[in-house]
């Protein structure tokens, strides 16, 4: 049992930097930053922040959820609270254990193997399973930025289970009129499949010219939400700020666990922490700078968009702040953001593609997966294998899927992996009270605790389908690890000191 338990030492994992599998270092704090903002700022605000404003309603005319209102921008808040105690706890830990794997790294040196385990299944749910829901939400944008000048085919860009789920009987039809190979129904989501494949070969290329790439994305993504509110704000009525809170408590509680799905992703940078020049500096600088950036964007956002149309109106809108625009007559500046969105969102797959397969890479080099997952490619040193396997998971899965079906999943799986990183650097502070943390959080029992339980807090927010399905990922995670993970753990090979290395 206390092998299951075993963590590895941080020596260990700070020595692997010379390992002949180790990563390349060429990213400053400027380009963390950067990171942070592409992977944040995406399909969550883009997309997501309509239900949430609005409610959900299911197939069956169930409410899966209630919505904000206008009080939105509290729950903003919240969320950014929630967030900032969530980031300092990272910022520690990445800080001081500047490695590949994120959470799953940090976890494995402070709660232990099986927990690790855990973890980096469950990231699986963050970076791969958002990523479905990113590259989905691209293919819609993609589709209005391009309506009126070609028009593709309904089957082509949409997923199955969408067109499954659907209320519409335009969209729920298309299973009847697709065209058909060998009886089966052919509705797929081509540009969702595109974008990923397109993303997947720029970072076989290399980390830096992928976060070159990213800088450049970013910056229009600033410059077109600027554009956003400078518009909406002339199109303000006061009126629909009328009801504030609709819903009250609740409302702004469970718009809150949607809309969190935009917030996710600062933590991502913390998987860079391998290939970061100056680590210890660079990490927190790049962590909480993105956040604040992030979250005042958000809050402005929030307040423009439900102040420019009655917010029970944002619900079944695939595209909100285009429908927001083109309600008040900027039709033209719709199109602009709709061009922002597919850019916003190819940083955000950019970002979560990147950050994926440093997750698997650094579980297979611990043994838990297998080792030609390992595999790092001599010239630009990518975890190559990883890469492709990540991409050709969501490329295949945005194929068929549906975006809401994965918001939940996403968000739930992501603030567990926060709550365990709040806890982890408690943990550590009384477990190896000496070794050098170039970031300490400051009040860490305080910050700590509160950070896990406002992320459970949250969590409660979710439909109880989303606990459910997580429940069976955790299981399923678990009997993979029994299976292989711990018969091949390069840890418990060496013994449970773990200090020997291959
Ligand atoms: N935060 C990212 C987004 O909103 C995942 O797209």
């Amino acid at each position: 049992m206390t092998s299951f338990f075993a963590r590895k030492p941080i020596s260990a994992l700070i020595a692997e930097e010379g390992h002949p599998n180790s990563l390349k270092r060429s990213l400053s704090a400027l380009d963390l930053v950067m990171l942070a903002i592409g992977a944040v700022i995406g399909a969550g605000i883009f997309g997501s922040i309509g239900s949430a404003a609005a409610g959900q309603v299911g197939p069956t005319g169930e409410v899966i959820r209630v919505g904000a209102g206008p009080a939105l921008v509290v729950s903003f808040i919240l969320l950014g609270v929630c967030c900032a105690l969530a980031g300092l706890c990272y910022a520690e830990l990445a800080s001081m254990i500047p490695q590949a794997g994120s959470a799953y790294a940090y976890s494995y040196a402070t709660l232990g193997e099986v927990v690790a385990w855990i973890i980096g299944w469950d990231l699986i749910l963050e970076y791969a399973v958002g990523n479905v829901a990113v590259a989905i939400s691209w293919g819609d944008y993609f589709k209005s930025l391009l309506g009126g000048w070609v028009d593709f085919p309904a089957w082509a860009t949409t997923g199955y289970r969408t067109a499954l789920l659907s209320q519409d009987p335009a969209v729920h039809g298309l299973i009847a009129t697709a065209p058909r190979i060998a009886g089966i129904p052919i509705v797929i989501n081509i540009p969702a499949f595109a974008i990923v494949a397109l993303i997947t070969g720029l970072l076989l290329m290399g980390a830096r010219e992928s976060a070159r790439a990213n800088n450049v994305m970013v910056a229009v993504k600033l410059i077109v939400l600027a554009l956003f509110i400078v518009m909406g704000l002339q199109h303000i009525n006061p009126a629909n700020y009328h009801p504030f809170a609709p819903n009250g408590f609740k409302g702004i509680h469970q718009g809150a666990a949607i809309v969190f799905f935009a917030y996710i992703g600062f933590d991502a940078i913390s998987t860079a922490a391998e290939e970061t020049k100056n680590p210890q500096r660079n990490l927190p600088i790049g962590i909480l700078g993105g956040l604040a950036i992030c979250t005042v964007i958000y809050v402005i956002i929030g307040a423009v968009l439900t102040g420019m149309v009655p917010s029970s109106e944002l619900g079944k809108q695939a595209d909100p702040l285009a429908y927001a625009l083109n309600a008040t007559g900027l039709t033209s500046i719709a199109k602009v953001v709709a061009l922002g969105a597919v850019f916003s969102m190819s940083a955000v797959l950019l970002v979560f593609q990147y950050g994926q397969p440093r997750i698997f890479f650094a579980m297979a080099r611990d043994g838990l997966l297998p080792q030609w997952a390992a595999k790092v490619s001599k010239k630009a040193r990518v975890p190559w294998a990883t890469t492709l396997l990540s991409g050709l998971f969501v490329a295949l899965w945005a194929l068929i899927g549906d975006a809401n079906e994965t918001y939940d999943l996403t968000n739930i799986g992501t603030l567990f992996a926060f709550a365990l990183v709040c806890i982890g650097v408690i943990v550590l502070r009384h477990t190896d009270p000496d070794r050098p943390r170039p970031f300490r959080v400051p009040f860490v029992h305080a910050v700590g605790i509160a950070g896990a339980a406002l992320c459970v807090v949250v969590m409660w927010g979710l439909p109880g389908l989303a606990w459910r399905r997580f429940g069976v990922w955790l299981a399923a995670g678990l009997v993979l690890y029994v299976v292989y993970g711990w018969r091949h753990s390069t840890l418990r090979r060496a013994g449970a000191g773990g200090a020997v290395r291959r």
